[in-house]
């Protein structure tokens, strides 16, 4: 608690309009075209037993080492709040059986994560992602529908100048190869160049240490091996369906040899979008094709491919949300029009028209100028005489006429108004 009162814990964030009109957005935006490729709505818990993402996301990863919320029940379980939606989503699926009532199984999910991340423009303890998984096939064709899905939906966002980056991890027939050359090119370097982050990663999880953005690091790994030098033919089959596929469709995509991602349970296609505009944290939306995360769960052996997208991050690109429009604003002069301004909202409100009342009884010329601020077409006021007479006087806010009529002709009026926009 600061001197002045309650705060939120740094890196959580209250969030009003535009941002909660944007996030409202993007969710709407999310469900109609994810709806077009019959994706569906899961909705999982906050909060999973800890050892699910150890499992899942991997117990070296940073994400595991250094990021969780993770705290014991009343009973001693330890319980971790979701730092990312995929997890939670395999166990789902695995626990409810899906697996055996259909052979694909397309679901999106969206809510807030948390990691203990230092906060930044674009980075938060508290963060929200509109997450995608396609299980129950290696079709290449799955990995370039969810792609083509997920630019499809930053393009109905209006979002352009974005960059798709792609990869292949390779699977687990080829990539120990790559790994292997890699930690013997790490080994011939000089470890006084990597940072201390990397000169740990370097042994335990040598491939991360090609996404370090640290400039020393990135001098060093410029000539390391490339993955796609290393996969076996049947990931670079997958690897060039995928891309074929991509270019049909003409996206700003770009090869990069070192987008290996932080999450352990990654295989063959690795994806990043992201956009030059929004700072350091750039990366709008990342996933990947990820085979044998639902058989280390202990479910069968059914492959997938997914991915989120950061809303935080979209929102700064996204800027102001297009205001709220009100149809009215209603206001009474005195106590003796309040029930009929207030009965008036509720009509216009069952026809489908959106508005809101002033419950104020004083200070008209204020009572106007809040008017003017809610951005309504109408504003509708109720005086003494316009009570008496069953009328009310509708003023057009955009062009300043004003006209009286009876009240029920006011809801016409508004009505056909509005169809007539
Ligand atoms: P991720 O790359 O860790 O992947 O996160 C996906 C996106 O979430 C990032 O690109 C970024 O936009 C956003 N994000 C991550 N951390 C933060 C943060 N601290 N603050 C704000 N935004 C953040 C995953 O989470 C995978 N589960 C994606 C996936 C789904 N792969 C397969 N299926």
């Amino acid at each position: 608690m600061s001197s002045t009162g309650y705060t939120r814990s740094k890196g959580f964030a209250d969030m009003f309009p535009p941002e909660s009109d944007n996030f409202t957005r993007m969710e709407n935006c999310a469900r109609e075209i994810f709806g077009r490729y019959g994706f569906v709505e899961l909705r999982t818990p906050l909060v999973e037993y800890t050892e699910l993402f150890q499992r899942s996301i991997g117990a070296e990863t940073d994400v595991v080492q250094k990021e969780m919320y993770t705290f014991p029940d009343r009973k001693g379980r330890s319980l971790t709040l979701r730092p990312e939606a995929t997890a939670g989503v395999m166990r789902a699926y695995i626990e409810s059986g899906l697996h055996a009532r259909e052979p694909v199984s397309r679901l999106f999910t969206t809510g807030p994560m948390f990691r203990y991340e230092r906060p930044q423009k674009g980075r938060m303890r508290q963060f929200h992602q509109i997450n995608c998984e396609c299980l129950g096939t290696q079709s290449p064709l799955a990995d370039a529908e969810l792609i083509g899905m997920l630019m499809s939906f930053l393009g109905a966002l209006g979002l352009g100048e974005l960059t798709l980056k792609l990869n292949s991890l390779g699977c687990a027939e080829c990539r120990p190869r790559f790994t292997q050359a890699l930690l013997d090119y790490l080994r011939s370097v000089d470890p006084a160049g990597l940072c201390p982050d990397c000169a740990r990663r370097a042994k335990s999880n040598p491939l991360r240490v090609l996404d370090c953005k640290q400039p020393g690091c990135r001098a060093l790994t410029d000539n390391a091996p490339k993955l796609l030098e290393y996969t076996c033919p049947e990931c670079k089959a997958h690897f060039e369906t995928v891309l074929g596929l991509l270019r049909a469709e003409d996206l700003p995509l770009e090869l990069d040899h070192r987008l290996v991602r932080g999450l352990d349970y990654y295989c063959r296609t690795t994806f990043e979008v992201v956009s030059g505009s929004i700072g350091a944290q750039s990366a709008v939306a990342g996933g990947g094709r990820y085979d044998g995360l639902v058989k280390s769960l202990g479910g069968p052996d059914v492959p997938g491919v997914g991915f989120a997208c950061g809303m935080e991050r979209l929102a700064l690109l996204l800027g102001g949300a297009p205001a709220r429009g009100l149809d009215f604003y209603v206001l009474a002069l005195d106590e003796s029009g309040q029930a009929q301004a207030f009965d008036l909202a509720r009509k216009l409100r069952a026809q489908g028209l959106a508005g809101e009342m002033n419950f104020s009884t004083a200070g008209f010329k204020s009572r106007m100028r809040q008017a003017g601020k809610s951005g309504a077409r109408f504003c509708l006021i109720i005086g003494p005489d316009e009570a008496a007479q069953g009328a009310v006087t509708v003023k057009n806010l955009n062009n300043g006429e004003q006209t009286g009529m009876p009240q029920a002709d006011a809801i016409h009026y508004l009505v056909n108004g509005k169809s007539n926009d």
